[in-house]
């Protein structure tokens, strides 16, 4: 696992990066070229024309996956979006389900929560909540479903935040992430520390250091899909589910 230099650092740093991008409407905010907006999502597999939102609101989508798709969705869960963005996952989530059920999307970044809630006024299911998610504002065995897209891998503290993602899960709840993980020998791809954070290269786990914390963290069975290639990344979805019995 990398090294994590003053995480507090990384934390702003990426805050003020996700700000821009929620400012810009454009995740070609660094010199890295990638796919993004509707157009990432299309390639990802999601269905698009589902959610009546604005261009605006797809530009602002910084997925690497599509976690969603890994899972069925019961109708009465609670779904956690964590490091929701501008809440597409949230959304998409939200059509599955029926009341009680409901999804919070939790992010760091209010600026992108502002959007969030901006544009999804048509789901009174979704909840938009500000925080940390090394430190879950929300109390245990409440969450049927964790899902998070690209945003476990900026989380300095990767035990923690799988801590606090079990926490919250009831028995048997579920985890579907989608995140890029380190598949071969890491080159400087992005100059500077905080920016191969925030573009998810220096947080980077292998397949066996995933392995290592989702066993130690308890989790019942796993499975790491392997999917699209870049380079010395690789995108890939994680999914886990906790012990019935804890
Ligand atoms: C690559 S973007 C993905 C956003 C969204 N999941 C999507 O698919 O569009 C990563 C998101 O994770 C959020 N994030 C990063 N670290 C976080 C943390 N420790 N707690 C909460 N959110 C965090 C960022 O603010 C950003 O919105």
């Amino acid at each position: 696992m990398s090294t994590v230099r003053a995480p507090e650092n990384i934390k702003a740093h990426i805050q003020k990066l996700y700000a821009k991008l929620a400012a810009h409407s454009s995740v070609n905010i660094s010199s890295v070229p990638i796919l993004c907006g509707e157009e990432l999502a299309r390639a990802l597999g999601y269905d698009t024309s589902l959610l009546p939102i604005p261009q605006k609101a797809w530009s602002l989508f910084a997925g690497c996956g599509n976690p969603l798709g890994e899972i069925k969705l019961e109708q009465h869960w609670t779904v956690l979006d964590l490091g929701c963005g501008v809440g597409i996952d949230s959304q998409m989530a939200a059509l599955a389900l029926q009341p009680p059920g409901k999804v919070m999307g939790l992010d760091m970044t209010r600026e992108l929560l502002h959007h969030a809630k901006k544009y999804s006024g048509f789901h009174s299911m979704c909840h938009w909540v500000t925080g940390d998610g090394e430190y879950l504002p929300l109390r245990s065995e409440c969450i049927d479903l964790v899902t998070a897209n690209g945003s476990f891998n900026l989380m300095p503290h990767k035990e923690k935040a799988l801590e606090e993602i079990h926490r919250v899960l009831k028995p048997g709840g579920y985890l579907s992430l989608a995140d890029l993980i380190a598949v071969g020998e890491m080159e400087p791809i992005v100059e500077g520390f905080e920016e191969a954070w925030s573009w998810c290269v220096a947080g980077a786990l292998t397949p066996g250091e995933y392995d290592g914390l989702i066993g130690s963290t308890g989790f019942m069975w796993w499975e790491l899909k392997e999917k699209e290639g870049y380079g010395p990344l690789a995108a890939a979805n994680l999914l886990a589910q906790k012990s019935p019995r804890d």
